[in-house]
């Protein structure tokens, strides 16, 4: 089978995808070994019997619902790419803007060598793109799962960054000292929320997913206990979800936040929520 041939096949058989072109153009490349490019490049050369064989097979599993990142084993954030399983979320496009608001309110607000702690840290995305940003910044990212910890692990390692701690903690339980900045993408998915049941997330664990309270309890503990992980003057960083920025505000207001504010993503909703312990 040719290339071409190939990917009007997976594009057709594929049809229920929302990205079934660019699905099937991913995994093409991913089976070669090549980079998409190399697909428009040489439309006309055939694979193997054994690409076919894999190509048809990872298609298959796409049909049913597998996310491709699951399948290739990769998925880029901030630029980096990022080894992903199914031990935790796989890095979402939104959340670079909890990258993007952390960044700048470290270059507004602290000089000298910024103390940074990821909660949930997942893959590493977060707390990873930061330490590459900011070399000469001490990180530590936290998750309380083993799996994911191993896997930030070799994120960090496979990408040589060498200013990042990764440890198993539930929340701030095995963290010590004090941060300048504290950012979280923590599970903040309403467990009876119907979008549970469609796309990757039926592929990811509800650990990563799902909190109570509407999806605001974890939210709310670390706002709570965050204070005496932080310097006077650190900032507290939320991703959440589209319709939590009002209550996240109340509760930073709560827990006698300042200077709080509410930052929306590329699509113009409401994502990241931050403020001040002064
Ligand atoms: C929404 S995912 C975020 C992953 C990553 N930071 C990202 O943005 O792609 C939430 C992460 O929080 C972790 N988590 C859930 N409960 C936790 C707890 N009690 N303590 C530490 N981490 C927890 C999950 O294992 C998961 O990796």
């Amino acid at each position: 089978m040719r290339i071409d041939d190939a990917l009007v096949w997976a594009e057709y058989t594929l049809v229920n995808s929302d990205s079934a072109r660019l699905d099937a153009q991913v995994l093409l490349a991913f089976v070669l070994g090549k980079e998409t490019i190399y697909l428009m490049t040489w439309p006309e050369r055939d694979l193997s019997e054994q690409q076919k064989a894999q190509f048809e097979a990872l298609i298959e599993k796409r049909v049913n619902g597998h996310p491709v990142a699951h399948l290739t084993g990769e998925r880029e954030f901030w630029s980096l790419p990022l080894k992903v399983n199914n031990s935790t979320l796989i890095p979402r496009p939104d959340t670079e803007v909890l990258v993007e608001q952390a960044l700048s309110e470290i270059q507004s607000h602290f000089t000298g060598q910024t103390s940074i702690l990821d909660l949930g840290t997942g893959t590493g995305a977060v707390i990873l793109a930061l330490a590459t940003e900011l070399p000469m910044a001490k990180c530590v990212g936290v998750d309380y799962s083993h799996d994911a910890v191993q896997l930030a692990t070799e994120n960090r390692d496979s990408l040589g960054v060498n200013n990042v701690s990764i440890l198993q903690s539930n929340w701030f339980e095995g963290v010590t000292g004090k941060f300048d900045v504290i950012v979280s993408n923590p599970p903040y998915i309403d467990p009876t929320d119907k979008h549970l049941k469609q796309g990757d997330v039926r592929f990811e664990p509800l650990s990563a997913l799902v909190a109570n309270e509407h999806g605001l309890a974890d939210i709310r503990h670390i706002s709570e206990q965050a204070k005496q992980y932080l310097v006077e003057g650190g900032c507290l960083l939320f991703e959440h979800g589209s319709d939590q920025g009002l209550a996240v505000r109340e509760i930073l207001q709560d827990n006698a936040f300042v200077d709080i504010r509410t930052i929306k993503d590329y699509s113009q909703n409401d994502r990241v929520t931050l403020g001040y312990f002064k």
